[in-house]
């Protein structure tokens, strides 16, 4: 049997909307952790972010002082990607939804990084095979997906690619276990995984819904809450997870297969053009005074 790769030291690459919180959800469970971007106003928010949410777990009984105090000298910031990733044991790739982007970052952290080093990305669509033969070695390269937000969501998908080694997988479910996550295994690889397929059907029809002029999206949220039990609405969910996201995954998808099918609904594409990309705008399919 092929040993564990012991994981102490996290690397986050990407403090968007994912990367900060999962990066901070790993310092808060006992991780080494550091997060990188190349935008400097982009880590002060993750830095500020982390402050903000630390001490107001801690005034609302949630978190201990000790542990709140621990996972905050634990994390750091920085822009240099050798200084995050050089001592890295687990490397999460949280960048744009962009396949060359996420190659490129690959190879780069394939120069940097100790050979043990597992290179995982957060990717929602994009499987590990595309971007494993970027790096020198394959067998440490998976996908390890976590949901938006990515401090309260329990869930992470591991996606086992033909290349991955068996001590990735695990040591990549054992790295989400100990950051209080429920892993779930997926034993080959499939566009979407499990969670955005089962997504996209549901976002599907209420996009078609509402282009048809059916309902208005507040009253297809209210159906999918109230008749479904769902924590959100599709279009609450999607301005949550970014307008932004859904519109460049769609197009990806779009370059790559020409099927017309596969284009942003219109409605998507309106509020994509006029940066109405959800909350981290201000506005989406609903307003957000003071970007909240
Ligand atoms: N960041 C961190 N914590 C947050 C948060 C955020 N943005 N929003 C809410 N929380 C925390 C609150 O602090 C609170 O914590 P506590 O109960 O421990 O004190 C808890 O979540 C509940 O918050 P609220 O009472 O303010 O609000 P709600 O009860 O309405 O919950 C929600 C907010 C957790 C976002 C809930 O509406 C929900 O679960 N929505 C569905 C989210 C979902 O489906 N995510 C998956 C999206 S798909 C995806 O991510 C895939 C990717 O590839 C795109």
């Amino acid at each position: 049997m092929k040993e564990m790769i012991k994981i102490e030291n996290i690397c986050v690459v990407g403090a968007g909307n994912m990367g900060h919180q999962i990066a901070l959800c790993a310092a808060i469970n006992g991780f080494k952790v550091k997060c990188c971007d190349i935008h400097e106003e982009i880590l002060q928010k993750a830095k500020e972010f982390a402050d903000t949410y630390l001490s107001e777990r801690v005034d609302k009984g949630k978190l201990s002082r000790e542990v709140a105090e621990g996972a905050r000298s634990s994390i750091s910031f920085t822009t240099d990607l050798k200084e995050a990733a050089g001592d890295a044991d687990l490397v999460v790739e949280a960048v744009l939804e962009k396949l060359d982007l996420k190659r490129r970052v690959f190879s780069q952290l394939d120069e940097i990084c100790p050979p043990h080093t597992i290179l995982a990305t957060n990717s929602s669509y994009i499987v590990s095979s595309k971007i494993a033969d970027a790096t020198k070695r394959p067998g440490k390269v998976c996908n390890m997906h976590f949901f938006n937000p990515a401090l309260v969501m329990k869930l992470v998908e591991v996606v086992k690619g033909p290349h991955t080694a068996e001590e990735t997988v695990e040591s990549t479910m054992e790295a989400a276990k100990k950051m209080g996550k429920i892993p779930v295994l997926l034993q080959k690889e499939i566009y979407g995984f499990l969670v955005n397929r089962i997504l996209t059907a549901i976002r599907s029809e209420a996009l078609c819904l509402y282009d048809l002029g059916v309902a208005s999206f507040e009253d297809i949220d209210k159906a999918v809450v109230h008749g479904l039990g769902h924590p959100m609405g599709p279009f609450q969910l999607l301005d949550l997870t970014g307008i932004d996201l859904s519109y460049s995954v769609h197009m990806e998808r779009y370059r790559e297969s020409g099927d017309p099918a596969h284009k942003p609904s219109p409605v998507i594409v309106e509020k994509f053009v006029k940066g109405e990309w959800g909350r981290k705008t201000g506005k989406g399919f609903y307003d957000y005074p003071q970007n909240s």
